[in-house]
């Protein structure tokens, strides 16, 4: 078991234990199963019925969550405007951070007087949160209005689970410790008709100190490569432009599969017909291999926006986290990318007050965004999560301490974003068109390649419909806090 080495931290290496128990599925073993040959058929159970979601946390969560939406709609239920007019309110719950877990039991506990009126109401819970115990425990203990209950492996189980629903007045718990297999063929309802998010593998090996996601999502499970290609060519059949892959390690794809790997299948993505642009998320710092580098740098439709998520600027911190880079082959690997693509775009994530993170330490980390800087910050409070390593870490450090850096992390990288945006003024560039701005009919909202958010003035509903999907050339005008200002370049202008 961990000992303590003479900084009074656990050891870390002994955590790499808990990678090295993971059980990885052979290829023999994995299953992929057909969603058409075992969903069970409930019928039209909910005609004349609504669904309400509120999805929690990641993209893969949002994608889960349109998954599920194609499960219930082909079922008769239609969604609903406002959770008060649901028969059937689901929450797809996060549980990376403890106070989106308190948020869920909030909503949750205002829905018992609504439920106490109207026992017909359904509720479920699903996600992240779903896999721990301790949720569970206070479902059954706090909260037994919930009807359903169940986890991220066992998705495809929605409707047979509301059958059981209907003639249960106990909590129905369904979850399941792992995958079997990858499920394909599963309906989908996607919210956007120009974007479309597509797993491309679940779960993750890493293990980082602090998280539960390897927990909660299981190992790594690739999709087959053919099942993925399939998905893009009727994405791009449908009228999709942009296509999101969608993994919590892309560039582990196919380590499990053994005869591909994610820059071969990003080759295999860019010459789908009808596709415009890729993005992927989230790709991290290990196996970000030069060919990787080069597979993006060479093709134009691979957006040059890569997610890469650093956690801190400092080696020790890093080792904490057992994340398996240093500060400075961090740098190595953004060197190698800006050489290769010189106007990409990078992001990434970071979590303050570590246990026993110093104030040195931390301006490490403030030093490293100087350093990158990266184009936007997803910043985050260290949250200590049951069962996992990091919560047998010393941590001296404050409350205060860890608020007053995240506010200066936060101002330090809003001042880098506002620069990043400053020096976009008086540019063109290619942007693809979404619709209207979410605020005003009569502005086109479009998007650059580096994730930016476009909008242009002065259309009508109409012209604004008839150009969506369509990739057109804007100049900024103005950088705004959350947006651009954009204009539209006059016809045969190119640049
Ligand atoms: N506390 C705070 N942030 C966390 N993240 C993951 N686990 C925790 C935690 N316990 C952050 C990481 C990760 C992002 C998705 O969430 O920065 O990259
Ligand atoms: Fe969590 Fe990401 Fe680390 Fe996996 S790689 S353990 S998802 S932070």
């Amino acid at each position: 078991m961990s000992g303590v080495n003479n900084e009074g931290f656990v050891q870390i290496e002994d955590l790499d234990q808990h990678a090295a128990d993971a059980h990885r599925p052979t290829m023999a073993e994995r299953q992929r199963v057909d969603y058409r040959t075992i969903a069970k058929d409930v019928g039209r159970l909910g005609e004349g019925k609504q669904y309400f979601i509120r999805t929690h946390g990641c993209q893969m969560n949002e994608h889960d969550t349109e998954i599920m939406a194609g499960m219930l709609e082909e079922m008769g239920y239609a969604p609903a405007n406002v959770i008060e007019d649901a028969d059937f309110v689901l929450y797809n719950t996060c549980a990376v951070r403890e106070n989106a877990e308190d948020k869920v039991f909030g909503h949750i506990g205002t829905l018992k007087p609504i439920k106490a009126k109207n026992p017909n109401l359904l509720i479920g819970l699903c996600g992240c949160m779903a896999q721990e115990e301790v949720v569970r425990e206070k479902v059954r203990v706090k909260h037994p209005h919930v009807d359903i209950v169940f986890g991220t492996h066992n998705i495809h189980m929605l409707p047979e689970l509301i059958e059981q629903a209907h003639h249960s007045k106990e909590t129905i718990f369904e979850v399941w410790d792992a995958a079997q297999g990858t499920v394909e063929n599963l309906p989908k309802m996607r919210k956007d008709g120009v974007r479309a998010w597509v797993n491309i593998q679940y779960g993750c090996n890493k293990f980082c100190t602090y998280c539960i996601v390897p927990f909660t999502r299981g190992e790594e499970r690739s999709r087959l490569p053919e099942d993925i290609l399939n998905e893009l060519r009727e994405l791009a059949a449908e009228g999709y432009k942009e296509i999101y892959l969608l993994g919590q390690n892309v560039n582990d794809y196919g380590l499990d599969l053994g005869h591909i790997d994610f820059a071969d299948l990003m080759d295999m993505a860019a010459g789908v017909e009808g596709i415009e642009r890729i993005r992927f998320t989230t790709s991290n710092p290990w196996n970000f291999t030069d060919k990787l580098i080069d597979t993006i740098a060479r093709h134009d439709k691979i957006c040059n926006n890569i997610h890469l998520p650093a956690q801190s600027g400092n080696s020790q911190v890093l080792r904490r986290m057992k994340r398996g880079y240093t500060r400075e082959e961090y740098l190595d690997l953004v060197e190698r990318i800006k050489a290769r693509i010189p106007d990409v775009s990078l992001t990434t994530d970071i979590i303050t007050g570590f246990p026993g993170e110093t104030e040195e330490q931390f301006q490490d980390t403030l030093s490293l965004l100087e350093t990158v800087r990266y184009d936007s910050a997803y910043t985050f409070i260290y949250s200590p999560r049951a069962g996992t390593p990091a919560t047998r870490l010393p941590d001296d450090v404050t409350e205060a301490e860890k608020k007053d850096r995240l506010l200066r992390l936060i101002g330090l990288q809003e001042r880098i974003t506002s620069e990043h945006a400053q020096e976009m003024v008086g540019k063109v560039y290619s942007v693809l068109v979404e619709g209207e701005s979410k605020t005003n009919k009569n502005v086109l909202q479009a998007r650059t390649e580096s994730n930016k958010i476009v909008h242009i003035e002065g259309f009508t509903p109409d012209e604004i419909k008839s150009m969506v999907g369509q990739m057109i050339l804007a100049k900024i005008v103005e950088s705004k806090t959350w947006n651009l200002r954009g204009e539209l370049l006059p016809e045969g202008v190119t640049v």
